[in-house]
Order: structure tokens, then C-alpha cells, then sequence
């Protein structure tokens, strides 16, 4: 889906996500939501504290997990994706914090396989996720699956790539300030979500959406392992789109 700015886009990704919340709440039943961070979704998550500030949308009745963490990474630092997501949406909503989940960038690296197993089993406990939204590195990644990913890949520590660093070294003054390695969801654990919204704004984005568009499948672009799924959905602004 094209639109012509990102706004009216992200308020549309984000009444998607409000009308999953309702269903479930109808049902007495938990929403399970897969979360991004990143610029990309910052307006999703803006008009969701609109819906609840000025609404009533309650997210009592909901469950979250992000795609993925720095490591190492403090919670507390300024660049931590526990710090954004408070910032952005979690402080603002009456979710219960129990039920935020965000993989933990402090543990010891020998710690950090466990970890991910519960994490993936934890999301497999609650029915899995009712939707993932997803942001797009310049390197093709989703969450933090750099090229070289596999396409059932589960939740692991990763290496970040040296693009990806130089595209996170403003948030932390220079990029050998920028961690090396990352946890994230794998792309296995994504392709399970029962819906994946992928957004991407701007003309920098807009190479990088043609190639997981229309390229060639393979571990050098992981977006483009999207091309299997029947699921999911590009959720773009013109400009974005400009080169398909
Ligand atoms: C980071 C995140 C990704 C995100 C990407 C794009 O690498 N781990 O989940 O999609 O950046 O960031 P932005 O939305 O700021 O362009």
C-alpha cells in the first residue's frame, strides 16, 4: 500500500493494531503484539497514545514483544530500546508492565541462549503474535537479521552490520560507541506472527524497498524472505515506493 505521507500511513497501521486490540478485548482474550523501534514506527506509536489518551483505548488486555536489543545495553541508557519504547509509547498506556517484553541486553553472553528460548516460548504460550510491524535497515534487515540470516532463523545474539552501526552512530555520538552485537527475534520467529506490517518512509529507503520487493530471494536481502509469506503487507510513502 502506497500512501502519500507517512502519517496518514501510520495512523492506519496504527487502528489496525487498535482494531486487534478491541477483537481480543471482546474475547476476553490477550492481544499478542510483535513491536519495532527505529524512526519508522515513532507516528504508529504517537496515534496509539492519541486512541488511549483521547479514546479510551485500554491496552490492559495486551502483551508485547520487541523485535530486538543492543548488547550489551544498559535499560536506563538514553540509546537502549527499553528507554525508546518507554519514551514512545509504554509510559503513556495502561499496559501492565508484566506484560512488556523486550530482550534483555544485560545478561552475561552465556546466559543469552536461554534467554531466547523462553523468549520464543513465551511468544508461542500466548498463541503467538497477532501482528508484527517491522521497520527495514539499509541492509535489507528486519528486527536485527543482517544479510546472512537464515530464513527459519529463531530469536539469537547477532553481529550488527558495519552499514547498520554508521546508520545508529548518531544516537551514540560516533560509531564505535555503537554496540557490535544485538539480540533479535529471528526471522523464523517474524514468519509466525499471524500478520507482519513492514513500513518504510522517505527516499533513503526507497532502493532498499525495491530490492525486498522485487529481488531475488536470498539471505543477502532477509526482506526478501517477506516475498514468502502470505501474510504480510508493505506499508510505504510515495517516496519510499518511488523506485518499484
Ligand atoms: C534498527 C532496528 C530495526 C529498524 C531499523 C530501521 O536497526 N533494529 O528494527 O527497522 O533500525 O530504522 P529506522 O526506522 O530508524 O530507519
Amino acid at each position: 500500500k502506497v500512501y502519500p505521507n507517512q502519517n496518514e500511513a501510520s495512523v492506519d497501521v496504527a487502528h489496525r493494531i487498535a482494531s486487534i486490540i478491541k477483537e481480543k478485548q471482546a474475547k476476553g482474550e490477550t492481544a499478542v503484539l510483535g513491536l519495532a523501534t527505529g524512526a519508522t514506527p515513532v507516528k504508529v506509536y504517537k496515534e496509539l497514545v492519541r486512541l488511549h489518551q483521547e479514546e479510551g483505548l485500554s491496552f490492559k488486555n495486551v502483551t508485547t514483544f520487541n523485535l530486538d536489543e543492543y548488547y550489551p545495553m544498559k535499560p536506563d541508557a538514553d540509546q537502549s530500546y527499553v528507554t525508546f519504547m518507554n519514551k514512545n509509547l509504554f509510559d503513556h498506556i495502561d499496559i501492565p508492565k508484566e506484560n512488556i517484553h523486550i530482550p534483555d541486553g544485560t545478561l552475561a553472553e552465556d546466559a543469552v541462549q536461554s534467554f531466547c528460548e523462553a523468549y520464543e516460548q513465551k511468544i508461542s504460550s500466548l498463541g503467538g503474535l497477532d501482528i508484527q510491524i517491522l521497520g527495514i535497515g539499509r541492509t535489507g534487515h528486519i528486527g536485527f537479521n543482517e544479510p546472512g540470516s537464515a530464513p527459519n532463523s529463531g530469536t539469537r545474539l547477532v553481529i550488527l552490520d558495519d552499514l547498520t552501526r554508521r546508520d545508529a552512530s548518531r544516537d551514540f555520538g560516533g560509531k564505535e560507541n555503537v554496540p557490535t552485537k544485538a539480540i533479535t527475534m529471528g526471522v523464523g520467529t517474524i514468519f509466525k506472527a499471524k500478520e507482519i506490517i513492514l513500513m518504510a518512509w522517505n527516499e533513503k529507503k526507497a532502493e532498499i524497498v525495491k530490492k525486498a520487493v522485487e529481488g531475488e530471494i536470498s539471505s543477502d536481502i532477509p526482506a526478501t524472505y517477506l516475498q514468502l509469506s502470505d501474510h504480510v503487507e508493505f506499508v510505504l510513502d510515495q517516496d519510499a515506493a518511488s523506485h518499484l
